[in-house]
């Protein structure tokens, strides 16, 4: 049977008036021609997680929710077979409620991939390589195509130009992303049901 790995799509910023939604809006109609996966979106803007402040790291004591916002974000990233972050780019980093949300958990988000479609003068990509560290060490797998909306290409959106048209000439770059984003997803997920059945059967043993 194929494997159909669920991606959430993380929009990072929050503001009110963002231009995240344009990245999303076109990733979002982009996504309804890939049927090999099932997706969702997590926008931190409509969940507020407090800023962490767990007495005890999430990689100690897992899925322990303070709140029930942070369960219910908890709970669509431990249902997520994969990632795709839309990134924004403040002063040369990614943002701070991405940064809240990467810190809040830790085992919803091990052992999948992570991706990324940014926007900025240089596509976002500082954030991005930043993001890719952080991913590291929450033991993700982090995709190597990107997407990269620029500078040039927000001005004109900005200035009144079809976002879906502007953007459709970065379809090629988020066709890679998806492709790589897909084998990633899916090699992880068979890896993490085989961990899973080793555990079980060496519990069962006991
Ligand atoms: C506080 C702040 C810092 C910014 N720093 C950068 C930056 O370092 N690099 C960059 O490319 N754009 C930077 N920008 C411009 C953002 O890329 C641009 O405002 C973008 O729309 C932000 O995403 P958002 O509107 O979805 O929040 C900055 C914008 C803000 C508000």
């Amino acid at each position: 049977m194929p494997i159909t790995p669920h991606i959430v799509i993380i929009v990072a910023s929050t503001r009110t008036t963002r231009f995240a939604d344009h990245p999303l809006n076109w990733v979002v109609a982009e996504t309804l021609k890939h049927s090999e996966f099932t997706f969702e979106v997590l926008d931190l803007r409509e969940h507020t997680l407090a800023t962490f402040d767990s007495p005890i790291p999430p990689a100690i004591k897992p899925r322990e929710y303070g709140s029930k916002v942070q369960r219910t974000v908890g709970e669509k990233l431990d249902g997520a077979d994969g990632f795709l972050v839309i990134a924004n780019e403040y002063n040369h980093g990614y943002n701070a409620a991405v940064k809240n949300l990467l810190d809040s958990f830790f085992v919803e988000w091990n052992r999948k991939p992570i991706s990324f479609v940014g926007y900025g003068n240089v596509g976002g990509a500082r954030a991005i390589e930043q993001l890719r560290l952080v991913a590291d060490e929450l033991d993700m797998a982090s995709v190597r195509p990107t997407v990269n909306v620029l500078g040039p290409q927000i001005m004109a959106i900005r200035g009144g130009a079809d976002p879906l048209e502007t953007l459709a000439v970065l379809e090629p770059r988020l066709e890679a992303l998806l492709a790589d984003l897909h084998w990633w997803a899916t090699a992880l997920k068979i890896a993490r049901a085989a961990d899973k059945e080793a555990t079980d059967a060496s519990d069962d043993a006991a």
